[in-house]
């Protein structure tokens, strides 16, 4: 194939590139050499990819086109392989924080989190939309205006009819009454006798479905990997939650294998926006992002390998937070790749994402002698406007490379946080930023195929959807050259990344380049390969991922058709309460103009505050 052989970039010591706002690096906006396609010519796609010897030529030109082998697989690059984003524990200096025994248990921390939480007071002054906090339930369950078993069966009816014509939600992939009410009635039970376990008891929680919970298959958002990987027990992050308490009310649906990025599964359905049901609700996570968004439950678990908790948080108008990798057990949750992807909390509001993150936080498999963990460090929200003054940086170039509205309306609540909290911003240049998009691409693909690689063998194609057998047919391409580069592009971004946060304490990025775009029928079968969309939609995601970084996406305001847009703050290795406290920040300057989703359902049934 020497014919298209390319010229691969030739890269500089990553210390000899500056990073200044005024540096001459050029910023490489992504090139995307390929069509929308849907329907047919998706399948007509998948048969050619399939074919002996053209198959992977074609392959070979669609990575050549979209600058893989510029970039990646035949660039010199001085640095040598970093495989895995870990970060050593480092005294970060919190402000505004408790410092928690990483040894108490889920009960004990969620406890410590609700210490950290500001009056509810404020919140319930509000005139605008509100949805139901933690808080609220479990203030309703102790007060016994509602519980748990009532706001159980509103669940299950709201879900059943979201699931039907006309909305055809797609919220979940499996739901069952029967243990749903069992849990329940206990909890229900529990509050009679006055002895909840935690503020979590009672409150319902849904779980992206590549994540073992029982007694559901976990799918992967496929109709064959349950068969073939059975799930045994709950995860551990979902342990954490069962044993606070918490309600968890079935599987959210999400892209199949999260093989990319709109949400669109071919066999349990597109997840519909809840702002818009004619437009996409983000993946891969994006049942769980829009279930919350709806009001079904306060908060659900997702996961994150490329942006799939921040992307569809965001599209939803939902807390998306994405912890530092390692802060949060891994296990139970499918291996679809290992070095990127990692479990992550979308709720509606920031108090809700602190508890539910005190309550799964810290990887107990790993029995670290304590000084050798991360601090744990809680927030405390009641302080917030006490946070001494925090210096975000901002890559003008890759700030702006998004819509007009994202970018005025991220703009815009950058200056209202410096207008009332004094917070500063100065401007940097994040080199090749499309060069690591690139990099987690060539990454996660091959660790997906590896994953799947003796299954996918055993199994008939006829049951994969047909753009996740496009994505499996990129992903089988890659070769160890591709992935060894893929790693030194890793180190050189975590030397950059290690240079960023000696000069500010925070990444600031719009969370996507674009909002929530039009659901189109002909996808609902096929899927569809829109690769514009999906490099728009996870510009801004991959450091998060491919360097472990801890993020967070806040609603920022709405695009002119109404669509939320999310912001972005990417923070230091440990430093959650800091991105949480900025997230809180956020929230409480806008919470007042949060608007409420077309479809949403309220599971308190009580008036508006
Ligand atoms: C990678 O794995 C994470 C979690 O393990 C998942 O959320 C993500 O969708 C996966 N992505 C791909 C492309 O396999
Ligand atoms: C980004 O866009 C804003 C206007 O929205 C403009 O003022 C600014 O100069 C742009 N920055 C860069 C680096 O292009």
């Amino acid at each position: 194939m020497g014919v298209f052989q390319s010229e691969g970039k030739v890269y500089q010591p990553a210390a000899e590139i500056d990073l200044s706002a005024g540096s001459h690096e050029p910023y490489t906006h992504a090139n995307v050499k390929a069509p929308r396609v849907a329907g047919l010519l998706v399948k007509i796609f998948v048969w050619i990819l399939e074919l002996w010897i053209v198959g992977p030529a074609v392959v070979y030109i669609l990575l050549k086109d979209n600058l893989v082998h510029k970039l990646v697989s035949f660039a010199e690059v001085p640095e040598s392989p970093m495989f895995r984003a870990s970060h050593s524990v480092e005294d970060l200096q919190e402000h505004e924080v408790t410092c928690v025994d990483p040894y108490l248990t889920p009960p004990e921390r969620v406890k410590e989190a609700v210490n950290c939480l500001p009056e509810s007071l404020e919140t319930a002054l509000l005139t605008g939309f509100k949805r139901w906090t933690i808080q609220d339930f479990s203030t309703a369950y102790n007060l016994g205006e509602t519980s748990p078993l009532k706001v159980a069966k509103r669940f299950l009816s709201a879900l059943e009819e979201s699931s039907v014509p006309p909305l055809k939600m797609a919220f979940f992939i499996s739901y069952d009454a029967d243990d749903i009410l069992r849990q329940a009635t206990e909890s229900s039970q529990r509050y009679e006798k006055g002895t909840p376990i935690s503020i979590l008891d009672g409150v319902l929680v849904a779980i992206k479905d590549e994540i073992d919970c029982l007694p559901y298959p976990t799918t992967g958002g496929t109709k064959w990997l349950h068969k073939r990987r059975p799930c045994t027990e709950d995860a551990a992050c979902v342990k954490k939650l069962r044993s606070c308490g918490a309600v968890l009310v079935g599987k959210t649906n999400m892209h199949e294998l999260g093989a990319g990025t709109s949400g669109i599964n071919p066999h349990y359905g597109p997840t519909r926006n809840p702002y818009n049901i004619n437009k996409v609700s983000g993946g891969s996570s994006s049942g769980s992002a829009a279930s919350v968004c709806a009001g079904l439950c306060p908060v659900a678990l997702g996961v994150d390998g490329g942006g799939s908790v921040r992307m569809p948080a965001a599209l939803c108008g939902v807390i998306g937070f994405k912890p530092t990798s390692g802060r949060l057990p891994n296990s139970g949750v499918l291996p679809l790749n290992w070095t990127v992807g990692m479990p992550g909390i979308l709720a509606g509001t920031v108090e809700d994402t602190l508890i539910i993150y005190a309550a799964i936080a810290g990887d107990t498999a790993t029995c670290q002698p304590k000084s050798l963990l991360p601090e744990f460090n809680l927030p405390r929200l009641k302080s917030t406007r006490l946070l001494p003054n925090i210096k975000f940086a901002k890559y003008g170039k890759w700030f702006n490379d998004s819509s007009a509205d994202i970018r005025s309306c991220c703009d815009g609540a950058l200056q209202m946080l410096s207008k009332h909290y004094g917070w500063k911003t100065v401007d940097v240049t994040l080199p090749e930023i499309e060069e690591m998009r690139l990099a987690h691409y060539v990454t996660i693909g091959s660790e997906c195929y590896t994953f799947l690689g003796t299954h996918l063998e055993k199994i008939n194609y006829g049951e994969i959807g047909w753009d996740a057998r496009i994505a499996l047919r990129i992903y089988s391409s890659f070769s160890s050259r591709d992935y060894l580069n893929a790693q030194r592009i890793r180190n050189r971004q975590m030397q950059f990344h290690k240079e960023i946060f000696r000069r500010a304490d925070v990444i600031v990025t719009p969370t996507t380049g674009v909002t929530a775009y039009p659901l189109q029928s002909d996808s609902f079968n096929t899927g569809e390969l829109d690769y514009i969309n999906a490099a728009a939609l996870i510009r801004f995601s991959i450091s998060g991922n491919f360097l472990g970084l801890p993020a967070v996406s806040v609603l920022a305001g709405y695009d002119t058709e109404g669509m939320p847009i999310g912001l972005q703050f990417i923070g230091r290795p440990w430093s959650e309460a800091t991105l949480l406290h900025i997230a809180f920040a956020m929230q409480t300057l806008f919470i007042q103009s949060y608007r409420k989703p077309e479809v949403f359902y309220d599971m308190l049934k009580m008036e508006k505050a």
